[in-house]
């Protein structure tokens, strides 16, 4: 029977499911759409004003909920494919008037069709190359003293070269900001298990080493998400 606690709030329902019961059903349904994917039914792409993106709705409304509440100055997106999540995250920037995106891809070429926004901008190099990591440094000290970042790393998603792109942009994140490590579901994560490593082992080195990040679980309240475990936010000062 539905119950509510004395808060009023409504979020205590009837416990239909044990937690096992849940993590299962969380973790079969991440394998069904992973599986419909491969088989190319498209049950990871999205489409943002007619542009491809590999994330789930539900991410993308999450991405949605954390730029109104943090309000970034910089938005650090690796990983670009076609453009359509670096779109998304520029029309949110503009829907409050405030933001850039930087998306990094090897492959951004002058050959690749991307979509043109005025708050996007698109770099081609390894997310993880010095020269291209300075690159990112400078825009967000130009944007003043202690800018807002928010960082998204959806590249090459084998474990060492996540870590390599969490210890190279952790620096930019501040107190209560998000550095965000995609697809942490592939690797046995249920998913792909022959992957290798991956961003969920990357996850689990980084945070032994850095006690001023931890997993914020909110940000998977949907259950549906790529990023289990993958939503990093940087403590505040004690
Ligand atoms: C999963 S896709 C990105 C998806 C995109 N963020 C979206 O949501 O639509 C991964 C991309 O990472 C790029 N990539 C692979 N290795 C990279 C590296 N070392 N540095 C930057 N980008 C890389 C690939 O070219 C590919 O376009």
């Amino acid at each position: 029977m539905p119950h509510s606690d004395d808060t009023g709030s409504d979020d205590t329902g009837p416990e239909t499911f044990s937690a096992e019961d849940e993590q299962r059903i969380i973790r079969d349904f991440r394998r069904l759409m992973f599986d419909r994917f491969v088989a190319g039914h498209g049950t990871l792409k999205t489409r943002w004003l007619g542009v491809e993106a590999i994330k789930y709705p539900t991410d993308l409304m999450m991405y949605q909920e954390l730029i109104i509440r943090r309000r970034p100055d910089l938005i650090v997106e690796t990983g670009t494919h076609l453009g359509g999540s670096g779109l998304f995250l520029a029309t949110i920037c503009d829907l409050i008037g405030h933001g850039e995106v930087i998306s990094i891809d090897i492959r951004n070429g002058p050959e690749r069709d991307l979509p043109q926004h005025p708050r996007l901008h698109f770099i081609q190099g390894s997310s993880v190359a010095p020269e291209i990591v300075a690159m990112v440094q400078a825009r967000a000290e130009a944007l003043g003293p202690s800018p807002e970042v928010m960082v998204m790393l959806d590249s090459d998603h084998r474990l060492l070269h996540v870590l390599a792109e969490l210890e190279a942009y952790a620096p930019l994140v501040r107190p209560g900001g998000y550095l965000i490590a995609e697809d942490t579901h592939v690797k046995d994560h249920p998913n792909l298990p022959q992957y290798g490593p991956g961003p969920a082992g990357a996850v689990a080195f980084f945070l032994a080493r850095h006690p001023d990040f931890e997993v914020d679980e909110t940000c998977t309240r949907f259950m549906m998400s790529q990023n289990p475990g993958g939503f990093l936010r940087r403590r505040m000062p004690a």
